[in-house]
């Protein structure tokens, strides 16, 4: 029952939904009523709020490596269901009727409880496409997918399939920012939609 306690805690911790009690607490609203309504970091920006939008990464993040720690620490065997748990709770999580956030943040600090040069790789990659761009989305889906190439070519066997399903949910969950990509109507960071 291990991998359940793991998939099953990591899923609790990942569904608190911090985007959206921040920006309630901060009197912005129900922030899945502005911008992309994203629950995210990303979106939470759109409200004006830089320090908002930068405890939301932080928090969301901090979820990510603290399921993933936890599970180091009581579950080793498993810890990889709970990096997948924190994923599929930040974004279907069942207080908001299965309707989250995008998982960019979360995962980023997954990969780092995993294995901090994975994390490191994915910041660089995630910082460096949204340096280049200014396209949020583009930087996390970027990140996303880098991340289980850089587990293979590290030789972290062990990660590749979660790190591969996690990359699957993150792209499909960004399809409609696919759509925009593809169309040339996806936003830049610091514009409001
Ligand atoms: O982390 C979410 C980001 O990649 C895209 O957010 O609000 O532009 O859909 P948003």
């Amino acid at each position: 029952m291990d991998w359940l306690l793991a998939l099953l805690g990591g899923y609790l911790l990942g569904s608190v939904p911090f985007g959206l009690l921040l920006a309630l607490v901060a009197g912005k609203g129900d922030i899945r009523k502005i911008g992309s309504g994203n629950i995210g970091a990303t979106n939470v920006l759109r409200t004006g709020s830089k320090g908002l939008a930068a405890a939301v990464l932080l928090l969301d993040a901090a979820k990510g490596f603290a399921a993933v720690y936890l599970a180091w620490r009581w579950l080793p065997e498993v810890a990889t269901l709970a990096a997948l748990g924190a994923v599929l709770g930040h974004c279907f999580p069942v207080w908001l009727k299965f309707k989250g956030g995008k998982g960019v943040a979360t995962t980023f600090g997954v990969t780092l409880g995993l294995a901090p040069i994975l994390g490191l790789v994915y910041a660089v990659v995630w910082l460096a496409m949204l340096g280049i761009t200014r396209i949020s989305s583009l930087g996390g889906i970027s990140a996303a997918v880098a991340a289980p190439v850089a587990a293979a070519i590290l030789g972290r066997m062990e990660f590749v399939p979660v790190l591969a399903a996690i990359a699957l949910i993150v792209t499909w969950l960004h399809r409609e920012n696919i759509a925009r990509l593809r169309a040339g109507t996806e936003p830049r960071v610091g514009r409001k939609t």
